[in-house]
């Protein structure tokens, strides 16, 4: 298994290019399945969990090709995919597929819809909460889908169709909104959602199925309106830019001190982040090219953050503003809302010397003025992202095992942090 090895200490200075986002990436490839014509997906990032999605979707019967590079572009460009489901030759997703991702459970959506019945395999996925789906099967049910559990696998059915429903999620959920939205678009009838996610990559998923010729009102805001159509056509869509990569980055700056252009980063899709950061005492500045980050000379100040559903302070940032508190000057503390478990890089920060406690929600932060380089284990992808942060500022050397995590969801991790300056490498297996 691949390692990274990291000598802190070094500011970041440059550029890094914000790739295409994993979690805007997995659903418009999802919604290939809806049509027979081809989806078109620009700026598609190269990661494990996009590989491990074109293998499900290929199960199905989706053709998939890649563009050549062109002229000019360089490596960390995104790349331009066509994808192709002409016919849905198998309509299970098995475990084996799906218990890797949980995203791939969405599958399930498109099925239904466009053939009248689908099994799917119950997910897996980071393990950072119990994630269950019964939100995602009652807006399922809603639309006239009857739904049984059969030997770990959700058994869908609608042989004469799907119908237009009102539908009120009692919490906020992403997936259970990307679910509705793509079958209701093949529904008879018309469709509304009630407190639906209002995350940026939920309105990525909605623009696309409006090119391929649905008709969704209110995509980003709690109410949702979707009026189905018999059939959806080809379409092409360039995937939005990483949030939560470019949050990340941003609090890796904020760390170690420095000055780095997030190009292509778009400040209002982590406006939040980026007001807690600006808190924290980093300069956070929207330019044309992207979101610029410098914090020079001052101290990190303590800011306490509470995760909640978009336009609050995501989930998905939390272990890595955390790792940026454990050198603050001060105490903060970190309360997670969403995922009640997903705080397992708490033991892995105290291996550098982080001061932290538990205390139900909330993870109480004491700041040190000095971390130390260790070994330590990558738990789940955005627990692995705050590790490097925290590595790219302690002193010495910490070796981070178990990267496959990180190459879920972070793209060129290592090539982008060293060329602003920082001593990473990846230690191939055997290597
Ligand atoms: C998406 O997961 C993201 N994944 C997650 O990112 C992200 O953390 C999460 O949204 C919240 O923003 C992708 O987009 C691929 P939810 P999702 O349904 O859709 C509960 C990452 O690191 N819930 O919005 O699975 C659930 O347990 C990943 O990139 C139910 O109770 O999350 C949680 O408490 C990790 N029943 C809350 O809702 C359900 O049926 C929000 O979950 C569904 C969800």
């Amino acid at each position: 298994m691949d390692r990274i090895r990291i000598v802190g200490g070094a500011k970041l200075n440059g550029t890094i290019p914000i790739s295409g986002a994993k979690n805007a990436a997995l659903p418009l490839m999802i919604a290939s399945l809806l049509t027979d014509r081809t989806v078109t997906l620009e700026n598609l990032p190269r990661l494990a969990d996009v590989s491990q999605l074109v293998r499900i979707l290929s199960n199905h019967g989706v053709d998939y090709s890649i563009d050549g590079r062109r002229q000019g572009e360089g490596s960390e460009a995104g790349q331009t995919v066509h994808m192709t489901a002409r016919e849905i030759v198998d309509t299970t997703a098995p475990y084996e597929l799906v218990s890797r991702m949980r995203a791939s459970f969405w599958v399930i959506a498109p099925l239904l819809a466009r053939c009248g019945e689908a099994r799917v395999s119950l997910p897996g996925g980071c393990a950072i909460g119990t994630r269950p789906v019964d939100l995602l099967l009652m807006a399922l049910e809603k639309l006239g889908g009857s739904i049984e559990i059969e030997g770990g696998y959700a058994v869908a059915k609608a042989p004469k169709g799907l119908r237009g429903a009102e539908i009120t999620f009692p919490k906020v959920t992403v997936g259970g909104t990307h679910v509705a939205l793509m079958a209701a678009a093949l529904a008879q009838g018309t469709t509304v959602l009630h407190n639906a996610a209002r995350e940026p990559e939920v309105i990525d998923l909605a623009e696309l199925l409006n090119k391929m010729g649905a008709k969704i009102t209110g995509a980003g805001q709690s109410t949702v309106e979707i009026t189905g159509v018999a059939r959806l056509n080809g379409a092409k869509h360039r995937v939005l830019p990483d949030r939560i990569e470019a949050g990340t980055y941003a609090m890796a700056v904020a760390m170690t001190g420095g000055d780095v252009l997030l190009e292509g980063a778009q400040a209002h899709d982590f406006q939040a982040a980026l007001d807690v950061l600006a808190l924290s005492g980093a300069t956070v500045e929207s330019t044309n090219e992207g979101v610029r980050v410098s914090r020079n000379g001052g101290p990190i100040l303590p800011v306490d953050v509470e995760t909640a559903p978009f336009p609050a302070f995501p989930t998905d940032l939390q272990a890595q503003f955390m790792a940026l508190m454990t050198r603050a000057n001060g105490v903060s503390r970190i309360t997670e809302t969403i995922f009640e478990n997903r705080f397992m890089h708490v033991q892995e920060l105290a291996r550098f010397g982080a001061r932290i406690k538990l205390d139900g929600d909330s993870a109480v932060v004491e700041g040190v003025p000095v971390l130390k380089g260790a070994p330590v284990m990558a738990t789940d992808l955005r627990a692995s992202a705050s590790l490097v942060i925290a590595a790219l500022a302690a002193e010495g050397e910490t070796m981070i095992q178990r990267v496959y995590h990180l190459d879920r969801g972070f793209e060129a991790l290592e090539r982008k942090l060293s060329l602003c300056g920082a001593e990473v490498e990846r230690i191939s297996a055997g290597g």
